[in-house]
């Protein structure tokens, strides 16, 4: 009953076209909706289960030393305390570390300031958080640390150099050219939801309620943690606040609440506080990046270099991925790049918000901004001449591209040709600007199955532990299994975020709904055969539509043709290796209008408009929301966000929402998204492409941009704060 599909060559049955439901890409309402605006969605925390407890996790106070307790035993025997827990299992990341990096890694030993080392379990929450924070961590033996990345100790990652051609002698014969390094500082994922766990043991099983993207890898994080078998662990995650990458791996509240409810025989709840979140998930990594850019004297790029720079802790895998739409995103022969890797002892690096192009893209198009200034030409122009004809790099054609359309399409929508001249514009006491720039983004397919039934009563169920992190997977998922069975909407029921369900690809990457989508698509084709064989039909002659089936001259409810019985099919998609003959990316462009006040340098974006192109679009309201979601990012890395780390000790001085700034209401202005029509047969079966991600890389730069345009002021060290514009 398993239908195993691999993605191995192009799609070439398109029949999602022509479904007679007509559900997919349709701007659908999330049937989930409701519920999460009315507070009846119940999300990690708020569970109430039977005889909970709660704990409250312990930080350590410097970057680094072997940990001791101080005062442990007085803590101990606080009112309602029930347990003061170090544990070496307690995992800062398991998913972003490696197992035997144990000093890193363990509760024993603090490698940054903010580290959580400790829980402490009592009867109430208020108890235990007044334990917790009485009780006293003392560190020995630390030794001086850096936590600063000019001075840290530098890893080239030699898998991303490139070096192709002669960039110097490029540089140095070019018509025109930029030399100019940026820099950008780590941004938080700040989802609204805090992680939060709620472990509950019977026997040798665990059951735990979290929040986290991609649950067959947290089941398997968390196994391997705490030393059991995967199959002894279920998570269950229906609702999840936001993740933002933060939720992609496993963090330690969930190991410490599993360690504490195994220990005390009872259900154990630990949400982390905002200040932990932001201390202790995980960072993006501030950059530092050169790039270079050699021109002809008509604008064609004849080189193209692009060096950075990112951190993370010792033993840590993760580096930023800061380069990876530079490599495809321009023509160019002459190329070369790199990533450094330096290591500090600021909390982890990991992915947040789109890891690479969010501030890679951003950077390399606040340089072809400076290119196009240079020239002496327009910048949408100076795009469309360098747009290349297959993958620059390794020559493989694109999958699919419609980069020049969004470009176009996107001047116009915006009304581009009225941007004024350097300065020009001034409306009182505002300079007024425009700034472009190019989207891009890296496309994958990840392994997923689903379990799709089509019950007696005519109805289907769709079940895998893929999760919906506020993206539209409910939604989705419906409507793909409704156009395929013929079903309306509210006739499918779709269950997620639980392991025992069939694993998922989850969510991460953009690669979730084209994923999950076709693991859904797979069962629900080899459910109409099934159907068709039944009324021994050939299955292209099989209409579904309303819940009835009509074939040779005759229409049959579902329910009648079931009789009584089910349909069981389980979808699982593999990735082939499409990559090696096609490059597969997303593409878009940005045009923002910004209003900066000439006396403060206070930027405010007027408008902001975005042209996007991902494949077939599964459900147009949700990608535009996504879109909408990842300009507004753009907002944030181009004016506000950053996480202010103190020199000394590199611990995060602004680890609230007060205090880290992200867009609010006030600073969103009314943004425009244009979804431009696609297919990409390299894809998938769906010919879908991911589009969670691709709105906020390279947002920032049409800001920043603009703000060029408006003032003739370049910020070349994000945020670009008004201290920095005036
Ligand atoms: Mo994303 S940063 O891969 O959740």
């Amino acid at each position: 009953m398993t239908e195993h599909f691999k993605m191995d060559a192009p799609a070439t049955e398109h029949r999602l076209d022509d479904m007679a439901q007509g559900l997919v890409g349709a701007p659908l309402d999330r049937p989930d909706g409701p519920s999460k605006v009315t507070g009846t969605a119940t999300y990690a925390n708020e569970w109430q289960i039977e005889g909970m407890v709660h704990g409250v996790m312990v930080r350590s106070p410097g970057n680094s030393g072997k940990v001791s307790l101080a005062n442990r035993d007085a803590v101990a025997a606080m009112p309602g305390v029930l347990a003061v827990i170090q544990d070496d299992r307690l995992l800062r990341n398991p998913a972003q570390g490696t197992a035997d990096a144990a000093p890193i890694q363990g509760a024993r030993h603090a490698d940054y300031t903010g580290q959580l080392i400790a829980l402490v379990v009592a009867e109430n929450f208020e108890q235990a958080r007044h334990a917790a924070q009485s009780l006293t961590v003392v560190l020995e033996n630390g030794e001086t640390v850096t936590v600063d990345p000019d001075t840290a100790a530098v890893e080239p990652q030699e898998g991303q150099a490139v070096d192709q051609g002669d960039l110097g002698g490029a540089m140095r014969d070019a018509a025109h050219s930029v030399d100019v390094v940026y820099s950008t500082p780590s941004h938080s994922s700040s989802p609204m939801e805090p992680h939060a766990s709620i472990a509950t043991w019977d026997g040798d099983d665990l059951t735990l309620r979290g929040s986290y993207q991609m649950l067959k890898y947290n089941r398997n994080e968390l196994a391997d943690a705490l030393g059991i078998h995967p199959d002894r662990v279920r998570i269950i995650s229906p609702f999840v606040g936001g993740g933002f990458g933060s939720k992609l791996g496993l963090s330690p509240e969930a190991v410490a609440a599993a360690i504490a409810a195994q220990e005390l025989g009872r259900p154990v709840s630990v949400a982390l506080t905002r200040p932990q979140v932001y201390e202790a998930t995980m960072r993006r990594s501030e950059t530092r990046q050169r790039v270079r850019l050699s021109a002809d004297g008509d604008g064609r790029l004849t080189g193209l270099g692009h060096d950075a720079r990112v951190s993370n802790l010792p033993g840590e895998t993760f580096a930023e991925p800061v380069l990876q739409a530079s490599h495809f995103l321009y023509a160019g022969s002459n190329r070369q790049m790199s990533l450094d890797l330096v290591r500090l002892h600021r909390m982890c690096a990991g992915s947040v918000r789109a890891p690479g192009e969010a501030v890679g893209v951003t950077v390399l198009e606040n340089a072809m901004d400076e290119l196009a200034h240079e020239i002496g030409i327009d910048p949408v122009a100076l795009r469309l001449r360098n747009i290349p004809e297959t993958d620059p790099e390794s020559g493989k054609d694109f999958s699919s591209s419609r980069f020049r359309e969004a470009l176009e399409s996107g001047a116009e929508a915006f009304g581009w040709a009225d941007r004024p001249g350097l300065k020009e514009r001034r409306e009182g006491e505002w300079l007024i600007g425009y700034g472009m720039a190019s989207a891009a983004r890296v496309n994958m397919l990840m392994e997923s199955q689903a379990r799709v039934t089509l019950l007696p009563d005519g109805t289907a169920r769709v079940e895998t532990d893929m999760t919906d992190i506020g993206t539209g997977t409910y939604a989705i998922l419906g409507q793909i299994a409704g156009d395929m069975l013929g079903l309306p909407r509210d006739a499918v029921t779709v269950v997620l975020g639980d392991t025992g369900l069939p694993p998922s690809a989850g969510s991460g990457g953009s690669w979730g709904a084209a994923s999950s989508g076709t693991s859904v698509y797979v069962a629900c084709e080899a459910i109409r055969r099934q159907l068709a064989e039944r009324l021994d039909v050939a299955e292209p002659d099989l209409m579904l539509k309303d819940g009835r089936a009509t074939y040779a001259n005759q229409t049959q409810a579902l329910s009648d043709i079931l009789n009584g019985d089910e349909i069981a099919k389980l979808g699982h998609v593999t990735p082939g290796d499409t990559s090696k003959a096609v490059r597969q990316a997303t593409f878009g462009a940005y045009f923002a209008e910004v209003a900066v006040h000439a006396a403060t340098g206070e930027t405010r974006v007027r408008r902001m408009h975005g042209s996007f192109a991902a494949g077939r679009i599964l459900n147009a309201k949700t990608a535009r929301s996504q879109c909408l979601g990842g300009m507004t990012f753009g907002i944030g890395i181009a004016l506000t966000e950053e996480m202010a780390f103190d020199p000394r000790d590199g611990h995060v001085t602004n680890h609230n929402l007060a205090e880290y700034h992200i867009p609010v209401n006030a600073d969103v202005p009314q943004l425009t998204v244009e979804l431009l029509e696609e297919r990409d047969d390299w894809a998938n079966p769906l010919q879908a492409k991911g589009i969670g991600e691709l709105g906020i890389c390279g947002a920032a730069a049409a800001i920043t941009n603009a703000i060029f345009n408006a003032t003739g002021v370049r910020v070349r060290d994000y945020p670009a704060t008004l201290d920095k514009v005036i």
